[in-house]
């Protein structure tokens, strides 16, 4: 009996459990699935009380929808047997962005507070039916969710000025955040690369700021700048009238725009449009891309006639954007125009400032006192703490989690949005197979691990968190195609982790319901990444043997790797476990996924076993805290740095490595190398020339060799070097090595003149 009732559930579960996936992203707070399902079909009519505005939009919203999905054009409180009931109702314990679905085969009815909760009830509705156009039957399945977000500010950004993207984009993109419940947008409508908001008053900024001369084949940094006589033609810009039908058609969605209008710098292009509101007031030439050396790129602090034309910029912003929220940028300001400036060192004496950054902060705070004049927040990045915080100023912390964590503790509201693993501009697979991104990897299973709320705070101030958004960035993304690409699926993981509560994170739960999301995305014919199949590679050091672990993000998948430099298949060594590092050796492995290897090419790590091996180094100057690898000892962990410039490398930025290491007693060497990498997009270049010197008592040294740069400045592909000194055997206690840096950037490059970095790793021994 017993087991004949086994046997009948065993076969009855997955039937069932296949009916009633509802596959909801993000994870609803409470979902019951029941039995059978609710078909809209002729016998159904769309609910809704009248005389209410917002319902009233709510209804042509849900009737447009399923108009779009079926052709069938539901009436609206007509006389049909089945009825889907929009109803706000004042209803506890789901605040005002929370709805209840209660969906059985007679009825829907979505309840909320606010049409906001119920935009969100019929999303979640949405994304149980056909993502496209079909004559299948519009079935929903009975369930009951109760539901409502963790955070308010649920944000994505887009950039707009490093390329300009159409009105339909834009529509495009509130649609997909919409979907997931996303409801607060970013837009950055003005950088240095482009003015994109039409302002009666000032008309040249659209005339002018808006377009740029067109150099799309060059990496965003190296692009040349424009010449005497070019024209600018690449661009545009959004005219009022659109902006206010973006602005509808997202509040019928439940998002809020808010718009961003950079200060005091990244606005080359204000000013190629007005030259007077820049420190040395003379006129510059059209934009190109991201090298704008010898481009004014600041207002000038000291100049009044600055203050009058942003009051009168964001007077119109503020007419057109109902947001509560007004970004004013304030991220990376470079002060040296301000330093030479007659009239900004003038306001520094007048208003009794310590320095620049002191300035920045009146700047921001004149700005903050006009926008809550208007009844208007001000927020902006995470810089606008320096010289001190503007009195009612959110803070965007993007710089990590710092400044947030800061701005917190000062009682101050903040949006989480740290570089990683918010910055949807970097890779999220690969890199290999991907397109060219601004650098650094943001993985679907990074963003669905991130947690908005830091550690460091306590309750009262996790309070102060808003929430989280994902900035795109747009330098190498010209395309809506890549767009697309760019937050599919990312932004689905962000929409989780600000929606649903913490305790119902479930990252296999997550990619389960992800795949019905991925058929809809490739029936909409939307782009987006598959996932990343690239193995992660973890040296680690246990009981003084160097180890290293695999790992995958792909699930159902197994890793295959080898040791001796050949490529590994499915019939190379299966991965059970840490792998011990004996010898010397490249560590090269795939993902192996239904029978295939998957990805463009395998992950390798190289290793090196030599005689300085955990052994400490001193070194007589600072490495960046930025590129620290995995410690103090990272040149002799025996693990080499890689063509990735985050992993495993010693970065020194203005400053010549000199590294010092003790092997603990005397041994017999002939070999000495040191690895440098060379990426001249992230400003990193060959030293000159590497010296090394060998002791036995730390004090005196000899010279045994200097081996010079071969590899030319101007090399723009990643390149790895060695830097090799061999020499007849002789014994020594301590070696000394010094790497000489380049003296800065070199001519036409975009740090022309600026500290270059340099990056080392290994120091090998013989
Ligand atoms: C930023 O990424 N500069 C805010
Ligand atoms: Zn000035």
């Amino acid at each position: 009996m017993v087991n004949k009732l086994i046997l009948l559930i065993a076969i009855m579960l997955p039937f069932i459990s296949r009916a009633q996936q509802a596959n909801i992203i993000p994870q609803p707070v409470s979902i019951k699935m029941a039995t059978g399902s609710f078909v809209i079909d002729n016998n159904t009519t769309l609910k809704v009380k009248t005389g209410n505005k917002e319902l009233q939009a709510a209804a042509v919203f849900f009737t447009s929808y399923i108009k779009n999905i079926s052709g069938k054009i539901l009436p609206v409180n007509g006389a049909k047997s089945k009825a889907i009931e929009l109803k706000i109702a004042k209803t506890d314990g789901i605040g005002q962005e929370g709805y209840l679905l209660q969906v059985t085969p007679a009825s829907i009815v979505i309840t909320a507070n606010s049409k906001a909760g119920i935009v969100y009830g019929m999303q979640s509705l949405f994304q149980t039916l056909p993502a496209v156009r079909t004559n299948f039957e519009l079935q929903v399945p009975c369930m009951n969710i109760e539901d409502y977000p963790r955070f308010k500010w649920r944000g994505m950004h887009l950039d707009v000025s490093r390329h300009f993207f159409a009105p339909e984009l834009i529509k495009e993109y509130i649609d997909l955040m919409s979907s997931y419940k996303m409801n607060t947008f970013h837009w950055h409508l003005v950088d240095d690369q482009g003015w994109r908001i039409e302002i009666k008053k000032y008309p040249k900024l659209t005339e002018v700021g808006a377009w740029r001369v067109d150099k799309l084949d060059k990496v965003w940094g190296d692009r040349p700048q424009a010449k005497a006589g070019e024209t600018a033609t690449y661009g545009g810009f959004y005219t009022q009238d659109q902006i206010r039908d973006i602005i509808a058609y997202a509040a019928q969605r439940n998002i809020t725009i808010v718009p961003e209008i950079e200060m005091p710098g990244h606005v080359a292009s204000a000013i190629a449009s007005y030259p007077e509101l820049c420190c040395t007031q003379q006129s510059q030439l059209p934009l190109t891309g991201g090298n704008y050396t010898n481009m004014s790129s600041n207002y000038c602090a000291g100049n009044d006639q600055v203050f009058t034309f942003l009051q009168d910029v964001l007077t119109e912003v503020i007419n057109l954007f109902p947001s509560k929220y007004i970004h004013i940028g304030g991220d990376e300001v470079d002060k040296t125009p301000w330093k030479k400036c007659d009239r900004c060192q003038a306001r520094i004496k007048a208003e009794g400032l310590k320095n620049e950054e002191e300035l920045q902060s009146y700047f921001i705070k004149r700005m903050e006192k006009f926008l809550i004049s208007k009844n208007r927040k001000m927020i902006g990045w995470d810089e606008i703490l320096e010289g001190g915080l503007a009195p009612e100023a959110t803070v965007m912390s993007w710089r990590g989690e710092a400044g947030g964590i800061q701005a917190a503790k000062m009682d101050h509201d903040v949006v989480m949005t740290p570089g990683s693993p918010c910055y949807f501009d970097h890779y999220q697979a690969g890199p290999e197979g991907e397109p060219m991104a601004i650098g650094g990897m943001n993985t679907l299973k990074r963003v669905y691990d991130y947690e908005p709320i830091p550690a460091e705070l306590n309750e009262q101030q996790a309070r102060y968190v808003l929430g989280a958004q994902a900035n795109l960035w747009t330098e190498y993304v010209t395309t809506a195609e890549h767009v697309e690409y760019m937050i599919l699926p990312r932004m689905l993981a962000l929409a989780e982790v600000v929606w649903s509560p913490k305790s119902a994170k479930d990252w296999m739960g997550f990619n389960e319901r992800l795949q019905s999301h991925f058929r809809a995305f490739d029936q909409k014919g939307l782009h987006y990444s598959k996932g990343d199949y690239k193995v992660t590679i973890k040296p680690f050091s246990q009981n003084g043997k160097l180890m290293a672990t695999m790992s995958t993000e792909a699930l159902n998948s197994d890793i295959y790797y080898t040791t001796n430099g050949s490529e590994p298949t499915k019939q190379s060594t299966k991965y059970e476990g840490p792998v011990q590092i004996n010898a010397s050796m490249i560590l090269k492995a795939v993902t192996v996924k239904d029978g295939k290897v998957m990805g463009v090419k395998p992950s390798q790590q190289s290793f090196v076993v030599h005689k300085a091996n955990g052994r400490d180094v001193t070194y007589a100057s600072k490495m960046s805290r930025y590129y620290m690898a995995d410690g103090p000892n990272s040149l002799t962990d025996g693990i080499r740095g890689t063509l990735a410039v985050g992993k495993y490398w010693h970065g020194f930025n203005g400053t010549d490595l000199l590294a010092n290491i003790d092997l603990g007693s005397e041994q017999s060497i002939y070999r000495i190398s040191l690895g440098c990498l060379q990426n001249y997009r992230d400003w990193i270049f060959m030293p000159q020339y590497v010296k090394f010197e060998v002791s036995s008592d730390g004090k005196s040294y000899t010279e045994v060799a200097t081996v010079n740069n071969t590899i030319p400045v101007n090399e723009q592909a990643a390149t790895i070097k060695d830097f090799v000194a061999v020499f007849p055997e002789q014994k020594a206690k301590f070696i000394r090595v010094t790497a000489k840096i380049l003296d800065a950037c070199p001519k036409g490059h975009s740090g022309d003149g600026k500290p270059a970095w340099l990056f080392a790793d290994e120091i090998v021994i013989q």
